[in-house]
């Protein structure tokens, strides 16, 4: 009786603890076959779908966190992140602005805000890239350690990482955020879910010149304030993989030409070696090289 207790105590630990490290692999999602199949399909309609944007749906973004920084005065920052290992949020610098920070909390396992059904996990330590700085926001991009880890599962994984994931001219991107949204140029009142947007990569002056941003443009979609530090994302091998992390928004940046909206972001490519050391080699991105002949046509 007491040996069938202790393997009955054994297993179960056996199965916790496994469970722990369980992850159905980086950047998967249901999310994928949609965007291919909406992409393979170039018919008007499906045009359209994408024009207007798209309320995030309950599981298909697993790594999207939502940012809450409370500073030493009690104001509140809202920002967007991803989860790129059990204890780590990528994230922007510009999110946690020069320290005076009381306390971060991080909600993640929903695209909508909602106190009850909502996971909270908080921040431990805030690593914010050295190089960075204020008003050019120059290498805007930090990492938070999480003071426990996440229990990963389907609707809880990371976003993949690549050293070869490099911007290919008007690539179909992603973005998904809690920013406002914004209709023509007038901001609308804060939303308590997440949006995403399919925007382009253009490669114009700046971006040419500059290896450590991705830019892009979209028809009425971009990526606002509450949208900074979420990732941009491209599909690989049928994984999301993060481009760029939100840093400058449209806010500034709204060209002349009415809905066209150019947004810019850090190239997260550029910072792999900093993500591993910061990281201690928990966080890595991977050396995949992928066959992208297909998006040139
Ligand atoms: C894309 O469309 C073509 C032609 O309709 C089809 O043969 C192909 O299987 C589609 N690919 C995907 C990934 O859906
Ligand atoms: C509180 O502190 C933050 C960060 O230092 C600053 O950005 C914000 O403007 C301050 N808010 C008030 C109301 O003083
Ligand atoms: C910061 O910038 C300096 C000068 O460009 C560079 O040598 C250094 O590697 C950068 N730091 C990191 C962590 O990238």
């Amino acid at each position: 009786m007491l040996i069938l207790l202790v393997i009955v105590i054994l297993l179960t630990v056996y199965f916790n603890t496994h469970d722990n490290t369980y992850a159905p692999g980086c950047g998967t999602s249901p999310r994928v076959d949609y965007y291919t199949k909406l992409l393979n399909d170039s018919s008007e309609e499906s045009f359209n779908r994408v024009y207007t944007g798209d309320r995030a749906e309950i599981g298909d973004w697993p790594w999207l966190v939502r940012i809450s920084v409370t500073f030493r005065n009690d104001s509140l920052s809202l920002c967007t992140g991803a989860i790129v290992g059990n204890t780590w949020i990528l994230t922007a610098a510009h999110c946690l602005h020069s320290g005076d920070i009381k306390y971060t909390s991080i909600s993640y396992d929903s695209v909508e805000i909602n106190p009850i059904t909502n996971r909270i996990a908080y921040a431990s330590k805030y690593f914010v890239h050295p190089n960075y700085t204020t008003p050019h926001k120059s290498d805007d991009i930090a990492l938070i350690q999480l003071q426990s880890t996440i229990r990963f599962s389907d609707s809880v994984h990371a976003l993949c990482l690549g050293r070869n994931i490099q911007p290919v001219a008007y690539e179909t991107t992603f973005a998904v955020g809690y920013g406002r949204e914004f209709r023509g140029h007038r901001r609308m009142d804060p939303v308590n879910y997440a949006r995403e947007a399919m925007m382009d990569t253009f490669l114009g002056e700046e971006c040419k010149k500059n290896e450590k941003i991705v830019c892009t443009f979209g028809y009425n979609q971009g990526t606002t304030k509450g949208d900074s530090g979420g990732s941009l994302m491209v599909i690989r091998d049928n994984r999301f993989y993060s481009i760029g992390v939100v840093s400058m928004g449209s806010q500034n940046s709204i060209t002349n030409v009415m809905s066209e909206v150019r947004s810019f972001y850090t190239r997260t490519s550029a910072y792999c070696d900093w993500i591993s050391e910061t990281t201690a080699q928990q966080v890595k991105c991977d050396d995949k090289t992928f066959d992208i002949n297909y998006l040139l046509l």
